[in-house]
């Protein structure tokens, strides 16, 4: 019993998470397949952010039962739905061996090593100081290309809605050192792009052995390992976006012209009781900041539709904050309520469902139409683009994204994987444009 499958859903920094557990996993004699057909034990990393999300983590736990049902597979559920449920989820999902929070990976040969003797284990404390920050990741069906470094865990910031900091636990930040050793290291096996991630990185510091270090500086450091790599982030809190960031980005052609700012919404009283500590005004504010520091950056959103009290008139309020930014993309969501937030203890899930999906539908439709109206203004326009390889439609066509992280298909004439090339916009839909090579 030593092969080991992970499945990984959720959000970027839990694929992360899963480049640890298969580096912990390799240093302890297991080996990391790719085919589930062939492994002892199948670990899902797993998402709560809504319920959706857990269902369909419920619904795969159900469908390996008959794998199950021919031969010995073990089932670990990992992340965040572990952290929410604990031993709940193992009375619930009576096929699973074991649950484990996010900060326990460490105890994974031991836990799989009972579990293969037929015992069952809740591991789900969450530490103060886990960062995994000596455990080099292995890169689990990367390109190659771009890989993610985990700059920071946790979050400190209780979104009256959000179960991220029950599943993550408390903010802590990575030793710079080690992050820039990752990064130095990736550009030399080949890498060109790094995601610099953390819930809220423009809090990511560092107070160590006169080494103070807040997120600028970081980026800063990472921007001179090379002008060849990369460097992007994820996700930046509005209420902490600093003008020195900005200043940072305009002056690193490398690092890419692209925030992520998760608006939730338009309505002031809704930003207020969603406790995001900032208003319209002061999200707009840094809007104009970003456009002033760097013209062509792109700005991308999530948002929430029908959280807790949102009248139509609110609603109205972030369709209106949606046509004022003019998001390149944004991350939709109907409002689902999370046991264990200040919501599910304070506020009552008063928006009916079909209202909730209505006013998200309004959003998407929107959204779609300033896409594609961003997405025409770049006809014409030549961007550097970084190689990622075949498109989805044809082997012919290769595809690759600009700074500002659009995807841009392109007819392949020679060009590899990995490599930078310049190409000229000539036509789009809301979500991809098309170009041709310039040479
Ligand atoms: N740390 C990031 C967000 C992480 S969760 C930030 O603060 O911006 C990703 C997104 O999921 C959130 O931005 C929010 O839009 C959405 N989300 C979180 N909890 C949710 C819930 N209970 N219902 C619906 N969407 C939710
Ligand atoms: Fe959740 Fe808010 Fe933290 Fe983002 S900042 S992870 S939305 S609590
Ligand atoms: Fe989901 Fe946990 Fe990420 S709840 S969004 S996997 S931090």
């Amino acid at each position: 019993m030593n092969k080991v499958y992970i499945e990984t859903y959720g959000c970027q920094m839990n694929f992360a998470d899963s480049e640890i557990v298969g580096s912990i996993l390799q240093k302890n004699e297991y080996v990391v397949v790719k085919d589930v057909e062939e492994a002892d034990f199948v670990l899902i990393n797993t998402c709560a952010i809504r319920d959706n999300a857990e269902q369909r983590i419920r619904k795969r736990v159900k469908e390996l039962r008959a794998m199950q049902n021919r031969r010995v597979l073990k089932i670990g559920i990992l992340g965040c739905m572990a952290e929410r449920l604990k031993t709940q989820l193992l009375e619930e999902e009576d096929n699973v061996s074991f649950v484990m929070g996010p900060d326990s990976y460490r105890k994974l040969p031991e836990v799989l090593a009972l579990v293969a003797k037929g015992e069952k284990s809740a591991e789900t404390e969450l530490s103060e100081v886990e960062t995994y920050s000596d455990i080099a990741p292995v890169r689990l069906d990367g390109n190659g290309i771009s890989a993610y470094i985990s700059i920071m865990r946790g979050c400190e910031n209780f979104c009256a809605y959000c179960v991220v900091p029950y599943t993550r636990g408390h903010e802590r930040s990575r030793d710079p050192r080690s992050i820039e050793q990752e990064a130095r290291t990736l550009f030399e096996q080949g890498y060109k792009e790094v995601t610099l991630l953390g819930q809220n990185v423009n809090s990511y510091r560092w107070n160590c052995d006169q080494d103070q270090v807040g997120f600028p500086e970081l980026m800063e450091r990472i921007a001179q390992i090379s002008p060849l790599l990369r460097v992007r982030f994820a996700t930046s809190h509005p209420k902490d976006l600093s003008d020195e960031l900005l200043q940072v980005m305009a002056k690193y052609p490398n690092i890419c012209k692209c925030i992520h700012l998760p608006v939730q919404s338009g309505s002031e009283r809704m930003l207020k009781i969603m406790n995001r500590k900032y208003t319209p005004e002061w999200y707009l504010n840094r809007i104009e900041a970003i456009r002033r520091y760097i013209p062509d950056c792109s700005i991308t959103t999530d948002v929430i539709a029908g959280f807790c009290t949102e009248t139509e008139e609110e609603h109205q309020m972030t369709l209106d904050m949606f046509r004022k930014v003019r998001y390149d993309y944004a991350y939709m969501f109907k409002f689902s309520m999370r046991g264990g937030t200040y919501a599910s203890k304070y506020m009552q899930d008063d928006i009916p469902d079909d209202v909730k999906t209505r006013r998200l539908e309004e959003i998407i439709a929107l959204q779609g139409e300033i896409a594609l109206e961003n997405n025409r203004q770049e006809i014409g326009r030549t961007y550097e683009v970084l190689v990622e390889g075949p498109s989805h439609r044809s082997k012919e066509q290769y595809c690759g994204r600009n700074s500002q992280n659009k995807m841009i298909v392109f007819d392949r004439e020679g060009v590899e994987a990995g490599q930078y090339v310049h190409v000229q916009v000539t036509d789009c839909t809301s979500a991809t444009l098309l170009g041709k090579l310039v040479k």
